[in-house]
Order: C-alpha cells, then structure tokens, then sequence
C-alpha cells in the first residue's frame, strides 16, 4: 500500500479557536486536514464555505509536495460539486473529494455554468478537478456499490483518474457516528485491483476500530471525534499511523 495518511477531520475541533486547531493538529503529527463541507442539502447538516478555507488556510503552510502535509483534503458532501471546484481552489483546497452520487444526479440547474449538462460524468469532474490545480477524489457512500468506480478506474487517461477514493464508513452528515464494518470488503476490493490507490476510510474511525480498515487496505485515515475529543490527541495520531504501517 501507498504510505499512511493520517488526516483528522476538523468537524470535531473547536470552531471559535480553528486556525489554532488546525495548525496544532500538524504540528501533533498529522500529515493531511480533512475538511468536510456540507450544504444541507447533499446531507442534513451544514458546516461552512470556501470563506473559513481561505481564513485556516493562513494558518498551515501549504503542501511543498503532492499528497505533502498541510494538504487540505476537503470533502465536499454537496448537491452541486462542480459549481465549486475554482472557488475551493481559490481558498486553498489541495484534494477536491466530491461524491459520485452528487455528481450524477446534480441537474446544474443552479449553476451559472454548463448549463447544457445536464448530468455531470464523475471523469468529467475529475479532469476538471485537475485542470483547476487540485488532486481528485471521488467519495461513495455505504448506500453506493464500489463496482460504479470499476469504470471510473479503469481505461482511464490520465487526467481524468482519482488520486484517491474515499469509502465512507457511516452515513455522511455528522461526527461521533458508529464505525460501520460493513463497508470495509470494498476497501479490500479496491485494494485487491489497486495496490498504489490512495483509499480513504472516514467515519467512527479511532483507536478501536483502526485494525480492520487497515487491513483491508485503507491508507488514508480521516478520524474526527477521536482525534479532537482525546486527551493526548498526538497520542492518537501516532497509534492510527502505527496500525496502518504494521
Ligand atoms: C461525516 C464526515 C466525517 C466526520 C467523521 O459525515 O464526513 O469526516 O467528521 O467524524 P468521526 O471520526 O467522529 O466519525
Ligand atoms: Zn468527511
């Protein structure tokens, strides 16, 4: 597998203290910050916008590499992904991570843009993605099949290939949510056909339940309420690295 990837979420932090936050969880060891952007719509939750990216970006130096530390991994857990790849990477989104069901079903009717599409294929949206100056993830949740990315995979150029797949292990919306290892034989499938795939496992993840999605093969750990609830957060960290490396 690809090196491990630790990258607490920062639904769980303090939002009155983010940029400190955010720059004390690198500073603890963690290589990524995965940001979750919800709109109330694609899911029943709303976080926030480009405007707080822009503001915590200030806060952590951006990646000197590809996939480097400080790079903000945001999930967008929108109905309209593709209307806000240029604004993201404005603020200072690295890995633009949509979801394939927002993607297909997004009529762009609200979009001021393409307005002739009426469906968005995810290899559209990756290639996009791309051509924005970001990496590309594309996201499924528990209630989606993993053999809708085979396709996506697969016979794909370049340009319009994910960097990385996230495999949501709750149902998306919320934090401190039950780990459901229902979802873990697709990690283990996309590990089975892709050896160097970045493949993200979000939701319930944390000491208890690092094991089984290690190994099935995730590299790329988001965990949220388990990072910024502990005690010793740099503890946490460091044993979610050690279980994926083992
Ligand atoms: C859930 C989000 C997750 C969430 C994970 O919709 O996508 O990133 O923050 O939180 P925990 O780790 O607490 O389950
Ligand atoms: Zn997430």
């Amino acid at each position: 597998s690809p090196p491990a990837i630790i990258a607490p979420s920062i639904l769980s932090a303090d939002f009155a203290e983010l940029g400190a936050e955010c720059s004390n969880t690198i500073a603890r060891g963690a290589n990524w910050l995965h940001i979750d952007i919800m709109d109330g719509h694609f899911v029943p939750n709303i976080t926030f916008g480009a405007p707080v990216v822009t503001k915590i970006r200030s806060h952590v130096a951006k990646p000197s590499e590809k996939h480097g530390n400080g790079t903000f991994d945001c999930h967008m857990m929108i109905a309209e992904p593709k209307k806000w790849v240029k604004e993201f990477q404005k603020a200072g989104c690295d890995l633009y991570c949509f979801h394939y069901e927002a993607a297909i079903s997004s009529t762009a009717a609200e979009s001021p843009e393409s307005t002739s599409e009426l469906k968005t294929n995810p290899k559209d949206m990756i290639k996009y993605i791309h051509e924005c100056g970001m990496l590309a993830g594309i996201a499924i949740k528990p209630d989606t099949s993993v053999d809708v990315l085979w396709d996506i995979l697969e016979n794909t150029n370049e340009v319009e290939k994910p960097d990385m797949v996230l495999v949501m292990t709750v149902h998306p919306g919320f934090g401190g949510q039950k780990f459901m290892a229902s979802e873990l034989p697709k990690v283990a499938e996309l590990r089975k056909r892709y050896p160097e795939l970045n493949i993200e496992v979000d939701g319930g993840l944390g000491p208890g339940t690092i094991d089984q999605a290690a190994d099935a093969g995730a590299n790329v750990i988001v965990a949220g309420s388990a990072v910024f609830g502990a005690n010793d957060p740099a503890e946490v960290i460091a044993k979610l690295r050690e279980a994926v490396e083992k």
